[in-house]
């Protein structure tokens, strides 16, 4: 059973690919999974121009199905007008519950060690559930969102 599971695992890891945002081929795949239809809790592509999203990137994962197929997303950008860290997540809504969202999560808060924030609307429980696993606490409200942060450990 032992050598199954880590062959599963490893499988599972190759999936999983740190983009070079100076790699053309890089920039056109993130490009394309910007421009999918997301689920409507995420609107990080639809708010802001791609060109200059990325270049306050610090990380940004994709995450690709058997079919090589991009169907999830994660970055830490630099907030313009706070300077902090912000994390960003997107799984497409048919590769969901399988784990996918905890995985992106722990790669990268392994990746980026320092004390990072997010934002997630009130009402969106499953991002909720995901980021308290993970230690982020809600530190403001808004009317219908908040600003979640995970602290650094010493
Ligand atoms: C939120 C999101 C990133 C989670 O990713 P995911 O791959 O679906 O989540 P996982 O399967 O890794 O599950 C993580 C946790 O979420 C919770 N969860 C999973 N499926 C759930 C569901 N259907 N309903 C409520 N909570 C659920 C569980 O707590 C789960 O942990 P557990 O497996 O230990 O019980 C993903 O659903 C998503 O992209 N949603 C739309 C976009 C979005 O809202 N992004 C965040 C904006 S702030």
């Amino acid at each position: 059973m032992r050598p199954v599971f880590i062959i599963r695992l490893s499988a599972i890891r190759r999936m999983i690919e740190e983009l070079d945002l100076t790699s053309a081929e890089h920039l056109k795949r993130l490009k394309e999974f910007s421009l999918l239809e997301h689920p409507p809790s995420f609107r990080y592509f639809k708010n802001r121009v791609f060109e200059e999203a990325v270049k306050t990137h610090k990380i940004t994962i994709l995450y690709s199905a058997e079919d090589k197929k991009d169907v999830a997303y994660a970055h830490i950008d630099i907030d313009g007008p706070t300077k902090r860290p912000f994390f960003g997540i997107c799984v497409l809504p048919e590769y969901q519950s399988k784990g996918i969202g905890k995985l992106l999560t722990n790669h990268m808060l392994q990746r980026f060690s320092e004390t990072v924030y997010l934002t997630v609307d009130n009402d969106n429980i499953h991002a909720v559930s995901l980021y308290k696993k993970f230690g982020f606490e809600q530190v403001e409200s808004y009317s219908k969102s908040g600003l979640w942060r995970r602290v650094a450990l010493p």
